[in-house]
């Protein structure tokens, strides 16, 4: 099975949307592998969004990210990655489809709730970032048979 981070951003804690947004993921079927609360610093953000140093806006982005504890998920599931990444919606919330969590909760393109990997290779270079292999539980999935096909896994 595929895994994936979720990062609910300082906005999703403070507006009160931690459980709302878990709570999608839960019900969709995804499982909950790992999970922590975490204040993040300048020097975390330097390496998670590298591909965005130099943007206008990542001084902003990084004031929001730091500005309260995030929490941290891995949801595992069949293609997870692409999954998740549907459920959060465009970038920019004001574009992101109704029934989407962006789209749901947020009207900004920076403050937009969730992070989601949005690949497999970054998925698993992004959990190496934020957890260590004991932080993941290993716990049975007596519903898969009720999830899945037997040749999705
Ligand atoms: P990006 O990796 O492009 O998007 P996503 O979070 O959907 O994978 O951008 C990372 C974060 O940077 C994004 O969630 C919010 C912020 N951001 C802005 O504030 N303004 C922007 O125009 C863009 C593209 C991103």
């Amino acid at each position: 099975m595929e895994r994936t981070l979720v990062i609910l951003k300082p906005g999703a804690l403070q507006r009160g949307l931690v459980g709302e947004v878990i709570s999608r993921f839960e019900k969709r079927g995804l499982k909950l592998v790992a999970m922590k609360m975490k204040q993040l610093d300048q020097s975390i953000l330097d390496v998670h969004y590298a591909h965005l140093k130099g943007k206008p806006f990542f001084p902003w982005l990084c004031s929001g990210m730091t500005a309260a504890p995030v929490i941290l998920c891995c949801w595992e599931g069949f293609e997870a990655v692409k999954v998740v990444r549907a459920m959060a919606g465009s970038t920019n919330a004001r574009n992101a489809a109704p029934g989407t969590i962006r789209g749901d909760y947020a009207l900004s393109a920076q403050e937009n709730i969730v992070h989601t990997s949005d690949s497999v290779e970054n998925a698993q270079a992004e959990l190496d970032r934020f957890f260590s292999p004991e932080d993941y539980c290993d716990y049975p999935s007596p519903l898969n048979q009720f999830l899945y096909a037997p040749d999705e896994k």
